[in-house]
């Protein structure tokens, strides 16, 4: 096990949820008595080796004063226009505090049903290789379309959905996602950075529902998920 320091997350919570609509970011909204953010944070915060917990806010943001985390491991930082931007600032903050090889966890602020076990699997897992990411195999038949219409059939076998928390090496992640922001190479992901640089990112297979909260009708779903997963 190569790792002995402690470990930090960077939440991105700056996106706006168009795709969600609404006044309220689907980040701040009520999911069975918390914010879908503080969700999102809780398997975090009961980590004891989670050091620092920084997460990106937008410079609009005026619901996070409102939202109760009485933890001095949390600060908010300004996020940025996109995604990876915002990643970028919440690592730029620890800069100051942790140390260049210490580890990462990127957490998506709009994935509320992490379980710690899985959590717990990919940080073991992660620190065996230069980083990794949970996923979940594809189930359904892949098209390609063209038109409108079915241009081919696409092997699904070996494809897997990305999900998050990813867990990278704070210096590698921040400068393979500088370099990617530099050459205009858009990653949606920590590990599309990281293998633009070469590197192997491990896939840990996770739960298929530790979705994000993209639209409307995904809200009830997280909600199902929670309560009946025993997530407290
Ligand atoms: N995010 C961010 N900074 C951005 C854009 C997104 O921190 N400039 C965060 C979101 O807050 C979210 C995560 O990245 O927690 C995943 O992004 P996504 O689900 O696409 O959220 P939004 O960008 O808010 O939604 P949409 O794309 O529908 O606008
Ligand atoms: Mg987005």
């Amino acid at each position: 096990m190569s790792r002995t320091r402690p470990l930090w997350a960077v939440i991105p919570a700056a996106g706006a949820g168009e795709r969600f609509g609404g006044d309220v970011p689907k980040q701040y909204l009520p999911l069975l008595g918390r914010t879908v953010l503080e969700w999102a944070i809780r398997p975090f915060q009961a980590r004891a080796d989670v050091a620092g917990i920084i997460v990106a806010i937008s410079a609009a943001d005026d619901h996070w004063p409102g939202i109760c985390l009485s933890s001095d491991r949390i600060q908010a930082v300004q996020g940025g226009p996109q995604r990876a931007h915002s990643v970028l600032a919440g690592l730029n903050a620890l800069s100051g505090k942790a140390d260049a090889r210490d580890w990462v966890l990127v957490h998506d602020a709009a994935r509320p049903c992490l379980t710690d076990e899985d959590l717990d699997r990919l940080v073991d897992a992660a620190a065996e290789s230069c980083g990794g990411l949970l996923a979940a195999p594809v189930q359904d038949t892949l098209k390609a379309a063209d038109n409108g219409a079915v241009a081919r059939t696409v092997d699904r076998e070996g494809l897997w959905r990305a999900l998050t928390p990813q867990m990278f090496r704070m210096e590698e992640l921040a400068s393979a996602l500088q370099r990617a922001e530099t050459a205009g190479f858009l990653a949606t992901d920590e590990a599309a950075a990281m293998e633009r640089m070469g590197h192997r990112p491990r896939i840990v297979p996770g739960r298929a529902d530790n979705i994000k909260i993209t639209r409307p009708e995904d809200l009830a779903l997280a909600e199902f998920i929670i309560s009946q997963s025993g997530i407290a």
